[in-house]
């Protein structure tokens, strides 16, 4: 357990979320598989926070794994009950939102968000967001690169990054908490869809993507009220619900 973090957690979380279950580990396999299987088994039920600074077996989006040493980054899944109507699309932004704001408050730096839900700063990726469902439950698992791993990143952490500032991370877990969970209680709100657009790196943008198996270029629109990723195809307009995209032949160094 690290105290630090659990009690800067619960101050950041403040007097409306006291109920939130909160846990901080030095080391776990994953924040995602943990919170599933505890709350499987009945043993924490939501709102719950976990936080550690390392994972043995941290997982990233489209199967693969997320890179999580100890002592350099912030790794953390908030479980929440989501009403009954909620899409998943409103869920991954505010995640996006939710740490963007954190960030801005706790440095001086805007992180650019790279449709879904990944954050870059300097063009690299310093977060990554996988949200989870689970009966009627949603797991967001949040991955912060606060410090640059001894030795740098490995190459096939691609164009990960790190925010490379001096910080409090267990504050930061509670900030990005408390944004998280505040912003569930009207995941219809207006504001959260325009603060990921003010934040959206993509916009007007060339593109590519991978569709039914074949890679097509694209110009970012915009983002759609659901969070689709509205482009202009050699096929006529289009609005993307999942997948991932790339910038085109520009790349993405220096440019996001
Ligand atoms: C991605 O970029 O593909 C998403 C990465 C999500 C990583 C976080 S770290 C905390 C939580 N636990 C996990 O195993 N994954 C998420």
């Amino acid at each position: 357990m690290i105290p630090d973090w659990e009690a800067s957690i619960c101050q950041e979380l403040g007097p409306e979320w006291r109920h939130a279950g909160v846990r901080a580990l030095r080391q776990t396999d994953s924040t995602n598989l943990r919170l599933k299987e505890a709350a499987r088994a009945g043993e924490i039920s939501a709102p719950y926070v976990l936080a550690a600074d390392c994972q043995t077996a941290g997982r990233g989006r489209l199967g693969r794994s997320f890179l999580s040493p100890p002592g350099t980054g912030l790794y953390m899944s908030i479980l929440f009950a989501p009403p009954l109507d909620a899409d998943s699309g409103s869920i991954t932004i505010l995640a996006a939102v939710a740490v963007c704001r954190a960030i801005e408050e706790m440095t001086d730096l805007k992180p650019k968000i790279k449709w879904v839900n990944d954050l870059f700063v300097n063009g690299k990726k310093v977060c990554g967001i996988l949200a989870e469902r689970i009966g009627e439950g949603v797991i967001v698992g949040i991955g912060v690169n606060v410090k640059m791993p001894v030795g740098g990143f490995p190459p096939e952490a691609g164009a990960a990054g790190a925010l490379e500032r001096e910080m409090d991370r267990g504050k930061l877990a509670g900030r990005i908490a408390r944004h998280f969970l505040d912003g569930t209680k009207n995941l219809s709100d207006p504001a959260i869809l325009n603060a990921y657009r003010a934040r959206m790196a993509l916009m007007g943008r060339e593109i590519r993507y991978t569709q039914n198996g074949q890679e097509k270029n694209a110009l970012v629109l915009g983002v759609a009220d659901d969070g689709g990723l509205m482009v202009e195809t050699e096929e006529g307009p289009r609005t993307l619900r999942t997948g991932e995209v790339t910038l085109g032949s520009e790349g993405l160094a220096g440019r996001i």
